[in-house]
């Protein structure tokens, strides 16, 4: 039986020591010009001294279009990527590997931070606040068909410099209501041409990102977020779930695609991912990894079932950068509190 602390050495995907990871969780530390600093190496070399395997980064900008988060660090260019090098460096001292999230924000921003008008699947703003200006969604504008290659430029761009850096791996963040899902998303995506109606149309733009990102980068260096339900202001699920996922995840294994992280945001696991993970592990034979703040036992359930190959903790990794070592020892985790988000400690 396969456990939760166990290696997971698989065909065609990176080798990680155990089967705990780190979920990407956006800081808000990044330094001048969006660069790592010291205290970003510091603060995820804590957790790779702390014995978690990955280590999936915060969201990461790949461009300024796609930027709409405060001081979210970028790699956007090569001094970006090599302000990570050292960021790599602290980890791999610390026996773990590291992924790059890569962050294309869509409508979920706002000029101040893009420049000009943010672009997106459809020219609907996004409804409520951006927390990060406290101003509306900006207003954005539809991408026509043929500016799509430069966005998977700036995925494939961003990958191949993440890992020429020392990454062990890129998350391509397809999910959370950010560009790429603004395409899967039926309700957002209100195109008449062919990346928006059907499923296949819809599944499009991911699925040509992907196909752009494997000719940047080796396949086993690539993960895909994505959060087919999840609560964000509310219970919320793809409306045709089954249909989309019965589409695109043979889809992606077919292009080569081997390692899908299914995301409920910040929800009851029990309640958006763990139910799209078991209707997720029927059709994906690759690696599969979710989780949110499960306890031990039932992170080791899940694995032990076969349901998932990695576990992801988020806010309790903020809470306890020795989190592997915990669960080792089955120590009790300390609670996340909401104060642990204003230090990089
Ligand atoms: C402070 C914070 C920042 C987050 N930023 C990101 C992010 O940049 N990218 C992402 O995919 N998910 C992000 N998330 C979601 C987490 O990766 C994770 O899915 C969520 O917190 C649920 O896991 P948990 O209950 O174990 O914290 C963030 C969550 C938190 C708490």
């Amino acid at each position: 039986m396969t456990r939760l602390l166990d290696p997971l050495e698989r065909p065609g995907f990176i080798t990680l020591r155990n089967r705990t990871v780190m979920s990407a969780m956006s800081r808000s530390f990044a330094g001048e010009g969006r660069h790592a600093t010291d205290a970003m190496r510091d603060y995820y070399k804590r957790r790779a001294d702390g014995g978690v395997g990955l280590i999936l980064t915060e969201g990461t900008i790949i461009h300024r279009s796609g930027d709409g988060w405060k001081d979210a660090p970028y790699i956007a260019t090569d001094a970006h990527a090599e302000s990570w090098r050292k960021v790599v460096d602290g980890v791999h001292e610390g026996g773990a590997k590291i992924a790059c999230q890569l962050w294309h924000m869509g409508r979920i921003s706002h000029s101040d931070f893009t420049g000009d008008a943010p672009v997106s699947s459809t020219d609907r703003a996004a409804e409520g606040v951006n927390r990060q200006n406290d101003k509306p969604y900006g207003v954005p504008r539809a991408l026509d068909a043929d500016e799509m290659p430069t966005i998977y430029g700036y995925f494939a761009d961003a990958a191949r410099r993440a890992i020429d850096v020392g990454f062990d791996a890129v998350e391509l963040h397809t999910g959370h209501g950010y560009l790429a899902d603004q395409f899967l998303d039926a309700r957002v995506n209100d195109r008449t041409d062919r990346y928006g109606g059907s499923v296949e149309n819809r599944c499009r733009f991911v699925l040509e990102l992907v196909e752009a990102v494997l000719a940047a980068v080796p396949a086993d260096k690539v993960i895909a977020r994505i959060s087919p339900s999840r609560t964000m202001g509310g219970l919320y699920e793809w409306p045709d779930i089954d249909a989309m996922l019965a589409y695109l995840l043979p889809e992606l294994r077919r292009l080569g695609l081997v390692a899908l992280d299914v995301s409920g945001a910040g929800s009851v696991y029990a309640d958006t991912s763990g139910p799209a993970v078991r209707k997720i592990r029927p059709l994906w034979k690759g690696v599969l990894i979710g989780g949110a703040s499960l306890s031990i036992e039932e992170a080791e359930a899940e694995v032990e079932s076969g349901l998932l190959d990695a576990v992801t903790w988020g806010r309790a990794f903020i809470a306890n950068p020795d989190l592997a070592r915990k669960i080792a020892a089955r120590e009790a985790f300390v609670p996340f509190d909401n104060a642990m988000r204003d230090t990089l400690a």
